[in-house]
């Protein structure tokens, strides 16, 4: 049995090599021609001593093989390295950036990419990615919301069990899984203002009720590993929480897997002033549960010393060095450590269907937000069409960022994809004006045009010459992602005075949105008939897009995010609390901005189809249930259009009188239905007491006592409810 073997293992390790077990290197140095820098030779040593206990960014099988035989070859224990790579939204297979990837709320598509994605990276050698992000981010401004599923707790949570079944599979064993990380453990996506690496303020009831409950499921579906976060929390940096790792997540949810840190975080501990030195911050971080020192040289520096010095337990080296051991065992990396090092790999990988894949995950995450004037589906009777923007033909914005191996420039653009399908009508094309501009990269701060309006002109001429305008427009790739974060979140630099201008001699306009973060929308979603929410969908995102504009595939995404009507609406969220002033059509004095209208432009949830569904009233099979009880709430729902189309059937819930204020409401259930046109589906959602807990003032999770609301819609704005009485 494995524990049997990790003691095993781990009583013949001196204290450097548990050490060693605990130090994870990057790998951006030629691993494949002389190691002539220190820094470089020097870790080439602690490889061959068995100092290093898994490396990130060593990509390609030839890479792998070489750090893993030096280690394997040379050290004394022979303890085979983990390979750690952030595989976001695919390896080289690129699908939808996470946030875009939710809008499916189609969690058999969320396993599937990632599945894929696993397959990508073990035939490169990496056998361990840096994903999913589970953070649940309610501020458009940060950088990251790209990266995970957005602003509800329940929908990220299955999402996060969905992606570990991914990469994972059944057997952490099999070579065509990988292990997943549940990251950034906690708080990291509410940074103050939207900016990354900010502070964070929260009190517990937040931390438990909306922060905490995706990481939870990821632990109980059995994730390999965790890492932390960059960010304090109530002045604590989550990288030296004891009460985070050791005492909720090792503690409470029994959690056996290992936490890696993120990229220097324990270091960081420093300028947080939470640590004198990296000898400290060593020591803050072991006893607070991090188990592996990503890059920061904390460890290196420290835990050898402090062991010696008494200040450290030898015991707290071991419970990290066990964790670290057991998932390697659970790998089968003891079995063989050259298991998922193998060039024959990459010859059966199905590198075509994954592509087809995409499409069909890109289609499904796409998301139309208005449709007026029937512009779309784009008819065939319309003959001149007019695709105009910075992003039109842009081939590298689509993959988005974190691309891992995904090309530059291998995206399939709209323009092409429109072209791809052949159609009968004639396709004129203006980029109008640039956007981002120069060399583009994920650590260079990106520049935005802002002058040049050269194109300007070809852009209206083509806009007048044509019977609709295919608009396409967003944000750059490295717009979004780790430190994109931005206190504007219209659409940047000169595509504003674009749109304007074409809106000016044509009023046909579809508008087109890459992006992957909500953006604020106002002067477009009052003057531009058609808006679809494209995101950043990958690989494939040109056909994708097209199959929608086309009809060929009927729009189904949701929004997992709310977008706003304007940017100082941030933080915004639908699961927000009542506040004791929640309206007043005639006063001043309750809670709202007097300058806009309340809520948001466009809600969590929200998404039209190219046909209609009615939802009947909601019915519940009994009004009161007891601890163990279960009611049925079930609801009709008819596709009243002329097309088959899929709708995502939303469930919320809300606590109207508990020991803490609760959010007006939250989501508890979701299921996506097909109909044909005229046909009605009743959907059921049971009723428990599992789903009414919440940690409550008692610090505990469970149900309380009282009246309930339970809200059937096909978006958080537009429900029905009905009541019911939970008791003892
Ligand atoms: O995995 C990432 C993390 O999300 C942000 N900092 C760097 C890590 C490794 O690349």
């Amino acid at each position: 049995n494995v524990e049997a073997k990790v003691d095993s293992v781990l009583n013949l390790m001196t204290l450097e090599e548990k050490v060693g077990q605990m130090i994870q290197y990057n790998g951006s140095w030629d691993l494949t021609g002389p190691a002539s820098e220190t820094g470089n030779k020097q870790k080439e040593d602690r490889l061959k001593k068995g100092l290093v206990g898994s490396m990130l960014n060593v990509l390609s099988v030839e890479a792998t093989e070489k750090a893993q035989k030096l280690n394997m070859e040379n050290s004394r224990m022979k303890i085979p390295l983990m390979f750690g790579y952030d595989v976001i939204h695919g390896y080289k297979t690129i699908f939808p950036v996470p946030l875009a990837e939710t809008a499916s709320w189609d969690m058999e598509a969320a396993e599937e990419s990632a599945r894929i994605a696993a397959l990508e990276s073990v035939a490169e050698g990496v056998n361990w990615t840096f994903s999913p992000m589970i953070d649940i981010s309610r501020d458009a401004r940060w950088g990251r919301i790209m990266e995970g599923s957005g602003e509800d707790p329940y929908l990220t949570s299955k999402v996060a069990v969905a992606k570990v079944k991914g990469y994972q599979g059944e057997d952490l064993s099999n070579p065509k899984t990988i292990a997943a990380t549940a990251k950034h453990f906690a708080g990291y996506g509410f940074a103050e203002g939207g900016k990354d690496y900010n502070t964070v303020n929260i009190g517990e009831n937040e931390l438990h009720n909306v922060i905490l409950p995706p990481f939870k499921a990821a632990a109980d579906a059995g994730v390999a590993t965790f890492m932390n976060s960059f960010n304090t929390i109530d002045g604590i940096p989550a990288t030296g929480s004891e009460s985070l790792q050791r005492e909720i997540l090792k503690g409470d949810w029994d959690w056996t897997g290992f936490m890696v840190s993120d990229w220097g975080s324990i270091a960081e501990m420093i300028p947080h002033g939470f640590a004198k030195d990296k000898i400290h911050a060593a020591e803050i971080a072991v006893k607070a549960g991090s188990d592996m020192d990503m890059e920061g040289g904390a460890y290196e520096a420290g835990l050898e010393k402090l062991v010696a010095a008494g200040k450290v337990e030898e015991a707290l080296i071991d419970d990290a060095v066990k964790r670290i051991l057991r998932v390697k065992f659970k790998m089968g990396l003891f079995d063989d450590p050259y298991r998922y090092i193998n060039s024959e790999t990459k010859k059966n990988v199905p590198y075509k269907e994954h592509m087809s894949t995409a499409r069909d995950i890109a289609k499904k995450s796409i998301v139309l937000l208005k449709n007026e004037n029937d512009l779309l589906p784009i008819k065939t009777s319309v003959k001149k069409i007019a695709v105009i923007g910075p992003l039109a033909d842009d081939k590298d914005t689509p993959i988005g960022n974190w691309r891992a191996q995904g090309e530059e420039n291998s995206a399939v653009s709209v323009l092409e994809g429109l072209k791809n399908a052949n159609l009968d009508a004639q396709i004129t094309y203006a980029q109008g004006i640039k956007l981002g501009m120069g060399e583009r990269s994920f650590l260079m701060p990106l520049k935005i045009n802002k002058t040049d309006t050269t194109g300007m002109g070809e852009a209206v001429r083509n806009a007048k010459n044509a019977e609709l305008v295919v608009m396409v427009l967003g944000e750059d790739a490295f717009q979004s992602g780790e430190g994109r974060s931005q206190a504007k979140i219209g659409l940047a630099g000169l595509q504003m005075e674009l749109l304007k201008a074409v809106h000016k001699v044509n009023k046909n306009i579809v508008l087109v949105l890459i992006n992957g973060r909500p953006l604020e929308l106002s002067w477009s979603s009052e003057n531009i008939p058609t808006i679809v929410e494209a995101w950043q969908l990958g690989s494939e995102s040109g056909n994708a897009i097209a199959d929608v504009l086309l009809g060929k595939y009927n729009p189904s995404g949701k929004l997992p995010v709310s977008f706003p009507r304007a940017v100082g609406q941030e933080p915004l969220y639908y699961n927000h609390k009542n506040t004791g002033r929640p309206f007043s059509a005639e006063h001043v004095t309750y809670a709202h901005y007097t300058d806009i209208e309340n809520g948001p432009l466009y809600p969590f949830g929200y998404g039209l189809s190219y046909t209609q569904f009615d939802y009947a009233r909601p019915e519940l099979s009994v009004e009161s249930i007891k601890s163990r009880e279960k009611a049925t709430l079930s609801v009709a729902v008819t596709n009243s259009g002329d097309r088959k189309g899929k709708e995502v059937v939303q469930l919320y819930l809300r606590d109207l009188v508990a020991t803490t204020a609760r959010p007006v409401k939250e989501l508890k259930g979701f299921e996506m239905i097909e109909l044909e046109p005229g046909e009605t589906k009743t959907v059921e959602f049971i009723i428990n007491e599992e789903m009414l807990k919440f940690y409550n003032a008692s610090e505990k999770w469970e149900a309380e006592e009282g009246e309930f609301q339970l809200m059937v819609g096909g978006n958080s704005e537009d429900v029905q409810s009905v009541k019911f009485n939970f008791s003892n």
